[in-house]
């Protein structure tokens, strides 16, 4: 019964069960974006917003690159709820730091399933998974270095439009 089961999925319920968590995690990310993109677009900050679309976008792609490998390994993945995102910020500051704390979480959940994976000599997910954590450090870099341009610039209105204009530069 197990090897017939086997033929069809190719990894274990544990991974395929912290995948699935994963996909959820993803499209919340996917949708906080979404919604700093919103406040940002509402205040005027419109390369943060733009920054914050594209961030939204990516993260659906990450989902849906999760979702497929699923697929491909034999299990039928669920479209995943996501929670509701925040919808208010106190400052476009305040929104790069949900941002950078929304990447750390994603990091240490990847960060989980690849050594889960190394525990289970799940190669294949391990190999899949290093995408993942090579991505994460790009992303939390990023977010870092847009918070540095806060520290530098300071936080009056001329100085946040400043800001503004040096995140389309970053993310060009
Ligand atoms: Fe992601």
């Amino acid at each position: 019964m197990k090897d017939l089961i086997r033929q069809k999925i190719a990894i274990s319920d544990e991974i395929a069960s912290s995948l699935k968590k994963q996909l959820q995690l993803e499209l919340h990310s996917s949708n906080s974006y979404l919604s700093m993109a919103a406040w940002c677009d509402i205040k005027g900050y419109t390369n943060s917003a733009g920054f914050f679309y594209k961030q939204s976008e990516e993260e659906r792609e990450h989902m849906l690159k999760i979702y497929k490998y699923l697929i491909k390994m034999g299990v039928q993945p669920s479209v995943p709820a996501s929670k509701e995102a925040t919808l208010d910020f106190d400052s476009v500051r305040s929104a790069f730091e949900e941002a950078l704390n929304t990447e750390i979480a994603v990091t240490e959940s990847i960060h989980r399933i690849y050594s889960q994976c190394r525990m289970a000599n799940d190669f294949a997910t391990e190999e899949f998974m290093r995408w993942f954590v090579n991505e994460q450090m790009e992303e939390e870099s990023t977010a870092r270095d847009i918070l540095a341009l806060f520290d530098n610039f300071g936080s009056d209105a001329t100085s946040l439009m400043l800001v503004d204009e040096r995140i389309k530069e970053i993310t060009a």
